[in-house]
């Protein structure tokens, strides 16, 4: 069993934001920043994982799971008053305690776990994970004596001129001697231009003390970002759509053009898929092999996709099961269909599946073909074989049996499915 915990602060304002949504809740390819800090928490698997939201926020409690222990701190008076705010929550039995930013989402556990391995092998009393930034603006600058020995952090509102100047900056992410931290939350005092209580002088205070300090530097700025305006929500997004448009590469999906894909980590793509460009694939959809996506589709939430499926420009689809090798190539609506294999769904074809009241189902069985403009109003059946003509309009109910001719608006049968022979 692991011998630290981590604990994870989020219950900061975020004023910076200029939103009436917590910060950690704000979204990157729709999960919450905290929860990108919690899932690298858990690959670590610590003791325990301590999350510190605020009683203000209680809203942030919900998109944490039920195993996370939340702590509550009452007000914001910084950082080092939401530790303490863990403090009864931090098991007794544990030598180190880890505490992350819940506003740093680009952080990985290889990230945590180097920060820790550094921190055990130099036996630290605290260890604090650092950087170098063309533009440190915004950041803690870490501070070293002349012959370079890491001696604290100053903010950057606090920092004179010259502090300003230096390039390494305090990531936010530490790690911790139990003891030693607790003994030091005790003792932080406001005295700065915020009036907060720092984490960051808990460094000074144990430095002071003859106890020592290590400052871990990491090499990938880009894990590091803290997000505490809009512009840096924006440049955090870019950094993680694009490891998530990496990872589906990787596992054979080609992605003609990562600036215009934007694919939620929870869906799922076969291999030998390809995704054109100006795509949105949304949170859990199910793409099979050798499909065909884009350009300009939209796959929302419950869609699937079987192999060698092929969905082309302007198509938009929602809680819908393709079957293999359907073609839906130009200009459509899918929702909450079921298709068969083999369909095909021409230029301009819309399924009504809403009466302004209530959303209902409509199946298209396999080998059917829906010609251009078709509209067919849901519920309602089309068999297999069927051909829907050209501008018909399907009424509500009026199935159409398996291999028949459809026409008109509303449609009616012209011809009926041969008999067999
Ligand atoms: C903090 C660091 C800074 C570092 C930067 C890295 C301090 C004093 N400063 O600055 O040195 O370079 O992160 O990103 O720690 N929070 C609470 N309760 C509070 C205040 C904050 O839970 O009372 C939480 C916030 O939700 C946030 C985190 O602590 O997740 C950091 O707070 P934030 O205000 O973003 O600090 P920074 O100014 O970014
Ligand atoms: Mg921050």
């Amino acid at each position: 069993m692991s011998d630290f915990c981590i604990v994870i602060l989020a219950a900061g304002e975020g004023k910076r934001m200029k939103s009436e949504v917590p910060k950690v809740l704000h979204e990157i390819c729709s999960k919450p920043l905290v929860n990108y800090v919690v899932d690298a928490a858990k690959l670590m698997a610590p003791k325990k994982i301590v999350v510190v939201i605020s009683r203000k926020r209680p809203q942030v409690r919900e998109v944490l799971d039920r195993d996370i222990k939340v702590a509550f701190q009452a007000q914001p008076l910084g950082t080092a008053d939401a530790v303490k705010a863990a403090g009864k929550d931090i098991p007794a039995n544990c030598r180190d305690v880890i505490v992350l930013y819940g506003d740093t989402p680009l952080i990985t556990a290889e990230t945590i776990r180097t920060l820790y391995d550094f921190h055990l092998e130099k036996n630290a009393s605290c260890t604090v994970l650092t950087t170098h930034l063309i533009n440190p603006r915004g950041y803690g600058r870490i501070l070293r004596s002349e012959t370079g020995q890491f001696i604290g952090i100053v903010e950057d509102k606090d920092a004179t001129y010259l502090q300003k100047s230096v390039k390494e900056i305090n990531t936010g992410m530490y790690c911790f001697k139990k003891d030693d931290l607790l003994e030091a939350l005790a003792h932080i005092k406001p005295a700065n231009q915020s009036r907060e209580f720092y984490l960051t002088d808990v460094f000074s205070w144990i430095f002071n003390k003859n106890k020592k300090i290590e400052a871990c530097v990491a090499d990938d700025f880009r894990e590091v970002l803290g997000v505490n305006l809009k512009t840096e929500l924006m440049e955090a997004s870019q950094i993680i759509r694009q490891r998530i448009l990496e990872n589906f590469s990787g596992q054979g999906v080609r992605i003609a053009d990562p600036l215009t894909t934007f694919i939620d980590e929870t869906a799922q793509i076969g291999a030998g898929t390809e995704i054109f460009p100006f795509s949105v694939i949304e949170k859990g959809v199910l793409i099979g092999k050798n499909c065909s996506v884009g350009p300009f589709c939209h796959l929302r939430e419950g869609s699937v996709l079987k192999d060698k499926v092929s969905i082309g420009n302007f198509t938009e689809i929602k809680n819908s099961i393709l079957g293999e090798s359907t073609r839906i190539r130009h200009i459509s609506y899918i929702g909450d269909t079921t298709v068969g294999k083999k369909v095909n769904i021409g230029a301009g074809a819309v399924i009504a599946n809403f009466d302004g009241r209530k959303k209902h189902k409509t199946v298209i069985k396999e080998k059917a073909f829906i010609g251009c403009d078709v509209v067919l109003v849901a519920p309602v059946v089309v068999g297999k074989k069927a051909v829907v003509g050209a501008g018909s309009v399907v009424t509500r109910d009026h199935n159409v049996p398996d291999g028949a001719l459809v026409m008109g608006v509303p449609a009616r049968i012209v011809q009926k499915p041969k008999k067999k022979r």
